[in-house]
């Protein structure tokens, strides 16, 4: 039976805070959401930026005369990233940002940058991909915003589309109202959905 691959990049150190909360509880809307609207299952491929370890980008140009990167680390990554259904991209924000490891996955995304304005590759990735954005952050401000807008950068040269994001702030405070949790249910419902109708 065909089914929907789900290509999940987590960003964070740590494997049971507030973000790998999340992500568990958004794969078991997903999986539930397909059941539902009778969709092929999901099968999620997943990828751990920090176990990873990816080397970061020397701006060394090759991918400027030639297209790929000659660091042969992502092979692997970039062969799931390019022919998955869908994306999801789980982190804590740092600094207003990503994690250093995930951001470096980002900047490995220069390669497509290349392709498309140095040797003229329309589009770079064939196929078009929708994604979610998973946050979490300890204030309550608007630090989720940079690192949305930087994702987007990277997606004008990667065909994705972002069809939906959710910001769980305030994990550094005491846990939040019962009225922030089902604002937040609703929210990652929505994602899910958005990510359903999108593959
Ligand atoms: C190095 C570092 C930088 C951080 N920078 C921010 C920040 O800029 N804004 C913010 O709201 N929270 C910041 N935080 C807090 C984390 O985003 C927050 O604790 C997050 O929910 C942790 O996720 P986790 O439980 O999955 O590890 C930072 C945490 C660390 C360790």
């Amino acid at each position: 039976m065909r089914q929907t691959t789900v290509m999940v990049i987590y960003g964070g150190p740590r494997q049971n805070g507030a973000t790998a909360n999340m992500l568990q509880c958004f794969t078991e809307l997903l999986s539930r959401g397909a059941v539902k609207h009778s969709l092929p299952p999901v099968a999620f491929v997943r990828y751990n930026a920090y176990a990873c370890g990816f080397a970061p980008c020397t701006d060394c140009r090759a991918c400027c005369c030639s297209e790929g990167c000659i660091q042969r680390d992502m092979d692997d990554f970039f062969r799931d990233f390019e022919t998955a259904d869908a994306l999801i991209f789980a982190t804590p924000i740092y600094n207003m940002s990503f994690p250093a490891p995930l951001k470096t996955i980002l900047d490995r995304m220069q390669r497509y940058y290349n392709a498309r304005f140095s040797l003229g590759k329309r589009p770079p990735i064939v196929k078009h991909r929708p994604a979610v954005m998973l946050m979490t952050a300890g204030s309550g401000d608007e630090d989720g915003s940079i690192a949305v807008r930087q994702l987007e950068r990277s997606f004008t040269v990667t065909n994705c589309a972002l069809v939906g994001h959710c910001i769980r702030n305030g994990t550094d405070q005491p846990e939040g109202s019962h009225a922030v949790k089902e604002t937040l249910a609703a929210k990652l419902e929505q994602c899910a959905a958005a990510l359903l109708e999108n593959v």
